[in-house]
C-alpha cells in the first residue's frame, strides 16, 4: 500500500472529542475508543497539503463556491457515483444536520411530522424536536439478521397529512445497509402519492463494500421534484470537524426555498479551508480513498470472522456501506446496562450503545472500523479473554 493507515492520528492536546470522551478504563489499558463515526488515521495527504498551503497563504477572507469548487464536485460525482449533476444544483451549507434543519424549517410547519427509520443516526431526533416538529417512527424490520424497510407502516405514516418530510439515511448508519434502487423507488412512489418531501443523507455514500453502490436519490425516476440530497467529505475524508455539506437540489422550486432558509439561518462565507480541502479530496484524493476502502475491508473481514469463530452467538450485520459494524448481543441475555458494563469493565471496549440509536437498538453496539488494524486486533483480543 502506498498510504499508511496503520498509524493512529495524534488526538491528545487538540481538543478532539473522541479523545476527551474516552473512558479512563480504556486509557488505563492502553486502548482507544471505538465510539463515534470518525477515522482513527489521518486524512489523505493531499488534503493536509491543501490545508497547509492555505494556512501559509494567510488569506482567510470571504470565499465563494467558485467554478473550480463546483467543477470538482461535478467531476467526483460523475467518476465515483456515475451521477451527472449541474453546477446550479450545488448549494454549500454549514453541515449535514444544519442542512436537514433548514429543510425541516423550509418545508414543514411546527408540530408537523418527520419520518425517520430507527435504529438510525441519533441526532436526527434532536434536529426534529429542537425545531418543534414531531418524530414519526418507521422502525426498520429486522429479520434473520437482515434489515429491511417496513413499507406497509411507511405508507400508513406517509398517508397522515401532517407527516411532511422523510429523512433517508443511505447508507444507513448504524445498520450499514445500502438501500437499493427498488427500495428507493418504492419510497419515491409513496412520497409522490402522499406529497411527502424526501431528504437523503448520503454522507457515507462513497463508503461501500462488496459490490454495493449508493444510488443518488435524485437519479431515481420522479425523485427530482421532491428531494434534497446531502453530500460531504466528512466521512469519506475524515473531515467532520469542519462542519460542511453540499446540498444537491435539482428542482428550482425546492432550491429557491432552501436558499431562502439558508439565508435566514445565516449561511455566510464558504470556509476557505473547506473549499480547498474539498477540491483536493475530490480532484487528487481518489488513490488514497480507494486504499482506505481496501484497508477498512480487511477490518470488516476480521471482525466478521472474529465473532463467527469466538462468539458465534453474537452476530454482525452485513456491512454494505459505512465503516461501522452493528453487532447484535441479544443472545447473551444482558440488559443494556449489563452489556455496556461487561464490554467496558471486562474488555475495556468502548462501543456506541445500540439503544442510543432509538427503537430497535437495544442489545446492539456499533463499532468504528476505520481504525489501524492492530488497534482492532488488540481490542478484540481483550474481548476474547473474557471467554476464558
Ligand atoms: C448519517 C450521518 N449523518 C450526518 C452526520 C453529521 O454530519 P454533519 O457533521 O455534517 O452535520 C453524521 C455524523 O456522524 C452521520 O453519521
Amino acid at each position: 500500500m502506498k498510504y499508511n493507515f496503520d498509524q493512529l492520528a495524534v488526538r491528545e492536546s487538540f481538543g478532539n472529542m473522541k479523545h476527551i470522551e474516552t473512558p479512563a478504563t480504556v486509557m488505563e489499558r492502553d486502548g482507544i475508543t471505538f465510539c463515534g463515526a470518525e477515522m482513527d488515521f489521518p486524512t489523505a495527504p493531499v488534503v493536509i497539503e491543501a490545508l497547509t498551503k492555505r494556512a501559509k497563504n494567510g488569506l482567510y477572507g470571504y470565499t465563494l463556491a467558485d467554478q473550480k469548487y463546483t467543477d470538482s464536485i461535478i467531476s467526483w460525482m460523475r467518476r465515483r457515483r456515475n451521477w451527472e449533476i449541474q453546477k446550479e444544483w450545488i448549494v454549500p451549507t454549514n453541515g449535514t444536520l444544519h442542512a436537514i434543519g433548514s429543510c425541516i424549517k423550509a418545508f414543514s410547519n411546527e408540530q408537523d411530522g418527520v419520518i425517520i427509520q430507527p435504529p438510525v443516526y441519533m441526532l436526527y431526533e434532536r434536529v426534529i424536536t429542537t425545531n418543534n416538529r414531531t418524530i414519526a417512527v418507521n422502525q426498520l424490520r429486522y429479520e434473520q439478521g437482515l434489515y429491511c424497510i417496513d413499507f406497509e407502516q411507511l405508507e400508513e405514516l406517509m398517508s397522515v397529512p401532517s407527516n411532511k418530510i422523510m429523512i433517508i439515511c443511505n447508507p444507513h448508519n448504524p445498520v450499514s445497509k445500502v438501500w437499493n434502487d427498488v427500495d428507493l423507488s418504492r419510497i419515491v412512489q409513496l412520497a409522490i402519492k402522499y406529497d411527502v418531501m424526501l431528504i437523503s443523507d448520503e454522507i457515507f455514500a462513497e463508503i461501500v463494500f462488496k459490490g454495493n453502490e449508493t444510488t443518488p436519490l435524485l437519479k431515481i425516476e420522479h425523485a427530482r421534484d421532491i428531494s434534497v440530497v446531502l453530500t460531504s467529505i466528512g466521512k469519506s475524508f475524515n473531515f467532520t470537524g469542519f462542519s460542511h455539506a453540499n446540498a444537491i437540489i435539482s428542482s428550482d422550486r425546492i432550491r429557491e426555498k432552501f436558499l431562502a432558509q439558508r439565508r435566514i439561518d445565516h449561511y455566510g462565507s464558504m470556509n476557505p479551508f473547506i473549499r480547498d480541502a474539498i477540491i483536493a479530496a475530490y480532484d487528487e484524493g481518489e488513490a488514497w480513498f480507494d486504499e482506505m476502502l481496501q484497508y477498512v475491508s480487511k477490518n470488516i473481514e476480521y471482525v466478521e470472522q472474529f465473532f463467527r469463530n469466538h462468539f458465534p452467538d453474537v452476530t454482525v450485520s452485513p456491512i454494505e456501506g459505512t465503516y461501522l459494524a452493528w453487532i447484535n448481543w441479544n443472545n447473551l441475555l444482558l440488559n443494556n446496562e449489563q452489556l455496556e458494563s461487561f464490554l467496558l469493565e471486562e474488555a475495556a471496549l468502548d462501543l456506541d450503545q445500540g439503544w442510543h440509536f432509538g427503537m430497535g437498538g437495544s442489545g446492539f453496539t456499533r463499532i468504528n472500523l476505520a481504525t489501524p488494524h492492530e488497534q482492532l486486533v488488540k481490542a478484540l483480543a481483550r474481548l476474547k479473554l473474557t471467554r476464558s
